[in-house]
């Protein structure tokens, strides 16, 4: 047998019951690999089954409020990924339904070129190898292949390797086979070598070394910066939020205290990018957090806006949220220890959050 067939066999046999699995409709395959980007299928599933409960069909999103959906969606995080469902789903339904190839699915918004493959080949048969970060470390052990996946040279071997492994009858099991024995056999920490159904063509494994691959990405050098968190709050303990716009790369769309770095111009780039006038009092504590290459370092200083903040025409919306109420928002982890410092949110359990680390 061609490993290409050995593998669809192993999958065949072994492949979790997944909800998306047992469904051809090209809608339930888009929303399950939407969801699965950066994200765990175990957190993914009760997600999966409650969005479909309230969106059905294509039509249904198409036609939903962008709050809705966010709703739908919220403690998924990335939310840049939900932001752009409504938007694809009426562009499917303004032209008729799913395109079937891989160029017309990355027309649509928000479908990178990992969405177009997976929903072409799962949903319409068509031929396309499919790279995420299971099937990368999948390959590159099989090959023996060093590198940074992310950089052309080795993403073309990649793919070959991927093509190779691609049952032309079945692409999409064929592509799912490869995801579900990097999840679940070919695991980044000792891989279970011994039930793999590449073990006897495996260069990495007859090499002894399975887990020198993928190669350790060069890590990027941390870099520190210093922020103030501004704390200002109403009679009723209320603390003003502002809404990061929905360009940002990072934490689109959350929530945030409103923030500048630190200096002696705090006050007036408060303004500048908030409106009103602002006027800092105590430090109320200082935190730390990490995010992606970044180390923070937060001084939380009690602050008063004049004027309604937020409320200037091109601003950044803004509102002011109870500490309890914001749990319910979109935001990030930051909020959470600069209420925890200041004393206005006991600090039991702050929720960790994808893409952020506490240090
Ligand atoms: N990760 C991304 N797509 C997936 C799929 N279809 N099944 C399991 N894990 C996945
Ligand atoms: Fe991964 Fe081991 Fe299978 Fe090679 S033999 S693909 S290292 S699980």
């Amino acid at each position: 047998m061609s490993d290409a067939s050995t593998v669809l066999a192993w999958y065949r046999r072994h492949r979790r019951d997944l909800p998306w699995r047992n469904s051809d409709d090209p809608y339930r395959i888009w929303l399950s690999e939407v969801m699965l980007q950066q994200t765990r299928v175990e957190t993914v599933l009760p997600y999966y089954q409650g969005f479909l409960e309230r969106f059905p069909t294509v039509e249904a999103l198409a036609a939903a409020p962008l709050d809705e959906v966010l709703a739908a969606w919220s403690g998924l995080g990335y939310y840049r990924r939900a932001r752009f469902l409504p938007r694809a789903a009426a562009a499917v339904v303004g032209r008729g339904g799913f395109p079937r190839s891989v160029a017309e699915l990355r027309e649509l918004p928000g479908i990178g070129e990992y969405t177009a493959a997976a929903v072409a080949s799962i949903a319409f048969g068509v031929v396309s190898p499919v790279l995420d970060g299971n099937v990368e470390r999948v390959l590159t052990r099989w090959r023996a292949l060093a590198g940074d996946p992310k950089r052309g040279e080795l993403r073309r071997k990649l793919l070959a390797a991927a093509a190779e492994l691609l049952d032309s009858d079945a692409p999409g099991d064929s592509n799912q086979a490869l995801m579900e024995l990097g999840a679940t056999i070919c695991t980044p920490r000792r891989p279970n070598c011994g039930s793999c159904p590449l073990q006897s063509s495996c260069r990495a494994l007859a090499d002894g070394e399975p887990e020198a691959f993928p190669s350790p990405r060069p890590e990027r050098p941390v870099v520190r910066e210093d922020w103030v968190l501004a704390l200002a709050a109403d009679d009723a303990g209320r603390v003003l939020l502002f809404r990061r716009s929905d360009e940002e790369e990072l934490l689109a769309g959350t929530w945030e205290l409103p923030s500048a770095r630190a200096g002696r111009r705090v006050a007036v780039e408060l303004g500048e990018t908030y409106g009103g006038r602002w006027e800092l009092g105590e430090l109320a504590g200082v935190v730390r957090h990490g995010i992606t290459f970044r180390s923070l370092e937060l001084s939380v200083r009690w602050a008063r806006v004049s004027s309604a903040a937020g409320e200037v025409a091109e601003g950044p919306e803004a509102g002011w949220f109870a500490p309890l109420e914001i749990a319910a928002l979109p935001h990030s982890a930051m909020v959470d220890k600069a209420l925890v410092v200041a004393g206005l949110l006991s600090g039991s359990k702050p929720r960790r959050r994808p893409g952020c680390t506490s240090r």
